[in-house]
């Protein structure tokens, strides 16, 4: 496939769903004057519990999908995806990858309790890429893991601020907090939606982390070590947002001024 790579190209963003939109929205902070395109494949969500050959065929078809539209650098705003996929990727298309992973690394550096909490998705906690970062950076950590199946699809019907969604947090949280973590990673970026609920259930005493402000900085890193920062400035920057699923949602979780939310089927 000839894929061109010109600076003014939009920079590709897609996830399982809604959630990549937080990543997109530090990418957006970070790099004001470039034009983004972001796919929500909400038809598909979620990718959480998928066989992860499934996973890797949703990530090619929306990988295929942004080179399409001329994209010069794909973003995997899905944990699920990266960890599942992003090696195929990277071997197989001509545009740089950013991946997204659970922020065990900077969770290691700063938990004084030594006990790590991790919500995620089954795909992530389960996948080799997710074995070997918390083997390489957690030595001498308890990371206690905990599957969030059922979050993903509340966020993605708009259900964040209601009582279902606090009843499976707190059900999820019990066991870290019984087990005394002081640092919680959010491991999909559809978790960050739920930090006020969150809010209500941790003490203050525990931090919240996750990694899009992380991969807003690695892809402003790439571009520029590989000279295709856009030249355009925040006017020329259009965002074009689309999702296969239901459009309302989408754009209650977007609602960025000059981003253009769009039903698309893919
Ligand atoms: N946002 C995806 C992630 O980061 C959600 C996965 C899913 O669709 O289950 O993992």
């Amino acid at each position: 496939m000839a894929v061109l790579f010109l600076m003014d190209s939009a920079i590709g963003v897609f996830d399982s769903g809604v959630g990549g939109t937080s990543v997109w929205k530090e990418i957006v902070k970070l790099l004001p004057n470039e034009r983004t395109i972001y796919l929500a494949d909400s038809k598909n969500a979620p990718y959480g519990g998928k066989a992860p050959k499934e996973i890797v065929a949703l990530s090619i078809k929306n990988t295929e999908l942004l080179l399409q539209k001329g994209c010069k650098l794909v973003v995997v705003a899905c944990n699920t995806a990266t960890t599942n996929a992003i090696d195929y990727l990277r071997k197989n298309y001509p545009v740089p990858f950013i991946g997204i992973e659970p922020a065990i690394k900077p969770a290691a550096l700063h938990t004084k309790t030594k006990k790590v909490g991790i919500l995620a998705t089954k795909g992530t906690l389960s996948s080799s890429l997710f074995y070997n970062t918390s083997k390489l950076f957690a030595q001498g950590i308890e990371v206690i893991e905990q599957d969030g199946s059922g979050l993903v699809q509340l966020i993605e019907e708009g259900n964040v601020y209601t009582e279902a969604t606090k009843y499976l947090l707190e059900k999820y949280l019990a066991p870290m907090l019984n087990a005394g973590i002081d640092s919680l990673v959010l491991g999909c970026t559809h978790y960050p939606y739920l930090i006020p609920v969150l809010r209500q259930i941790l003490p203050e005493s525990i931090t919240i982390l996750d990694s899009s402000e992380a991969v807003a900085r690695q892809t402003k890193h790439i571009l520029s070590e590989k000279g295709l920062l856009s030249l355009g400035s925040k006017a020329t920057a259009k965002h074009d947002i689309y999702t296969n699923h239901t459009i309302e949602v989408l754009k209650y979780y977007v609602n960025v001024p000059g981003a253009l939310v769009n039903l698309l089927d893919f």
